[in-house]
């Protein structure tokens, strides 16, 4: 968890959730979760400290202590900006969400914006957008589109990549500052700062040709309103074409790393029932976590 300038209000609260958070990051657990009780006795409704507090209780192991302290960071945060849920989820305490929070990958996404494309790029070898776009011309060589819509467009790295394929392209960002950046790109008509979903939903029906989707729907979950809103942009014999976390069984899956995993099987089966065309559906890592390559899958849909 990246560590951000917050404040309780009170000035002895916040010091002893700074001195909790260098005892987290030297390994220290069990002094945190000492010096967040403390904080928590002076600042009992803040939730960035009961957040912390699960966190040092989960390294711990007191799974149960942990769920009760991220139960609470819920309660006093129920926008969840700190993604309490997802926490709760993976220690097994409540169903997995069919979305994430979206005050949670917005402000993640608004921390990473500075240093996203060093990060992402350089550190965890992210290539989506390359991949993407191999997957794209093998399954409709030589074509050229006019109106490409890039969801959840980040900084603009997919434009980049495809520039040369279409005549012009929108995105959408939930992050304002990772909109902020695309726009900043000039490589794009128009960026909405704004959740994908709601973007699909107010553009004319059958005016694109192309829409990709590169690492987001790992943010996203249960799909199926997804499929149902590019189906309604999408032109006759458009191409829909995007990146997953790839799951073995079920339909979406919640992993360890707070990142939504999908099954081929419930892809296929959501591009048959919104009337899609698989082109192609490879197996391929398009990042790392921990100097592991990511298992992933490269899709390409292809409207009737
Ligand atoms: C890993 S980044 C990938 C960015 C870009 N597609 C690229 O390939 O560089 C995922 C992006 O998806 C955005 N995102 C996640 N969920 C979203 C949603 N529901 N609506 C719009 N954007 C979303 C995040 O804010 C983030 O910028």
């Amino acid at each position: 968890m990246t560590h951000v300038l917050r404040s309780s209000g009170h000035l002895a609260a916040d010091r002893r959730y700074d001195y909790a958070r260098g005892a987290a990051a030297e390994g220290d657990h069990a002094a945190a979760s000492d010096l967040l009780q403390q904080t928590l006795e002076i600042a009992p409704t803040w939730a960035p400290a009961w957040f912390a507090l699960g966190e040092a209780r989960e390294e711990l192991g007191e799974t149960g202590a942990a769920a009760e302290a991220f139960a609470q960071a819920l309660a006093h945060d129920p926008e969840d900006s700190q993604g309490a849920r997802l926490r709760l989820a993976r220690l097994g305490a409540v169903d997995q969400p069919a979305q994430p929070p979206q005050a949670y990958v917005r402000d993640l996404f608004d921390q990473y914006a500075a240093r996203f494309e060093t990060h992402l790029v350089k550190d965890l070898a992210y290539r989506a957008p390359a991949v993407l776009r191999e997957a794209v011309l093998r399954a409709t060589p030589a074509r050229r589109f006019v109106h490409a819509l890039d969801l959840g467009c980040g900084t603009g790295l997919m434009a980049k990549e495809m520039a040369d394929l279409f005549d012009q392209i929108a995105g959408v960002d939930l992050a304002p500052a990772m909109a902020a950046k695309a726009r900043a790109s000039g490589l794009y008509v128009q960026v909405e700062a704004g959740d994908l979903l709601d973007f699909l939903n107010t553009r004319t029906p059958a005016s694109a040709d192309l829409v990709i989707a590169a690492d987001v729907f790992v943010y996203c979950g249960k799909l199926e309103d997804i499929f149902a809103a590019v189906r309604r942009v999408a032109q006759e014999q458009a191409v829909f074409a995007f990146t997953l976390q790839r799951g073995q069984e079920g339909e979406y899956r919640l992993g360890e790393d707070l990142r939504y995993a999908h099954s081929p099987a419930y892809i296929t089966r959501l591009a048959g029932a919104h009337g899609f065309a698989l082109a192609s559906c490879d197996e391929v890592s398009v990042r790392q976590d921990r100097g592991q390559p990511v298992p992933g899958l490269s899709v390409v849909l292809l409207a009737p």
